[in-house]
């Protein structure tokens, strides 16, 4: 099994790498091999805000199984103060970096290959500074819900973590009485995605 986890560096990216191993140490059959990407990662280089660098990407790669998305950072921000450039960046870092991910992946998964990309709890709960996140979210939902249609030879899905226990104390006024979820749990709603049958689901994981 190869697989592709771009962000494999950041806090959810680790959790979802240790995930897909624990996994295939206890059930999976043959080499697991994960390919991590990132900016500034130590084995594929891609900013995913250029169409150049995530073609690049793609054909250093070659074919995987699955492909896997957990980057984006977002702007927090009042909709009564912010201008369209905290959105456009929110915009840009996320749902764009993401769709294009996904777009080039169509062509480097291997046939029953899957696709996941992160989304959120943002935007499905209402949140103070919400807004360019809950834009963002729900998008990247229905896109994957509209593209499974459309997908004949690919599965695709969202996971859609609420705060994970390793950042909470950096968000704790942002989801004040929320539950947090451990990286772990987070990672296994990946496992499900890349090695189960669903497509065009939203995986959440909300605690
Ligand atoms: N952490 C949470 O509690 C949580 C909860 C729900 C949803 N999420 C979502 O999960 C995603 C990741 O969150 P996180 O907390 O893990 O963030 P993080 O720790 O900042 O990690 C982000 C990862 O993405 C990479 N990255 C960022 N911009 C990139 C770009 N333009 N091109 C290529 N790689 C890029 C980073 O590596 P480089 O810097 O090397 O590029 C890093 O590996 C975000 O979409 C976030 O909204 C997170």
């Amino acid at each position: 099994m190869r697989i592709l986890v771009v962000g494999a560096t950041g806090t959810l990216g680790k959790n979802v790498v240790n995930a897909l191993q624990t996994h295939h140490a206890q059930y999976g059959e043959g080499t697991l091999d994960i390919l991590g990407a990132s900016r500034l990662s130590s084995e594929y280089v891609v900013d995913c805000q250029d169409d150049l660098s995530v073609r690049s990407l793609f054909e250093k790669v070659g074919i995987v199984d699955a492909v896997v998305s957990t980057i984006g950072g977002a702007k927090w921000a009042s909709a009564s103060e912010a201008d369209l450039g905290t959105y456009k960046t929110t915009l840009d870092g996320k749902l764009l970096c993401q769709l294009r991910i996904a777009l080039a992946a169509r062509n480097h998964v291997s046939l029953g290959g899957s696709i996941t990309l992160t989304s959120g709890i943002v935007g499905n709960y209402v949140f103070h500074g919400g807004s360019p996140s809950a834009i963002v979210n729900i998008g990247l939902d229905a896109f994957v819900k509209s593209a499974s249609a459309e997908f004949s030879n690919l599965r695709i899905n969202t996971v859609s973590p609420t705060v994970l226990e390793e950042s909470a104390s950096a968000y704790a006024s942002v989801f004040p009485g929320f539950q947090s979820v451990s990286g772990a749990v987070a990672g296994a709603a990946y496992v499900r995605s890349v090695y189960g049958a669903e497509t065009g689901q939203i995986i959440k994981v909300w605690g």
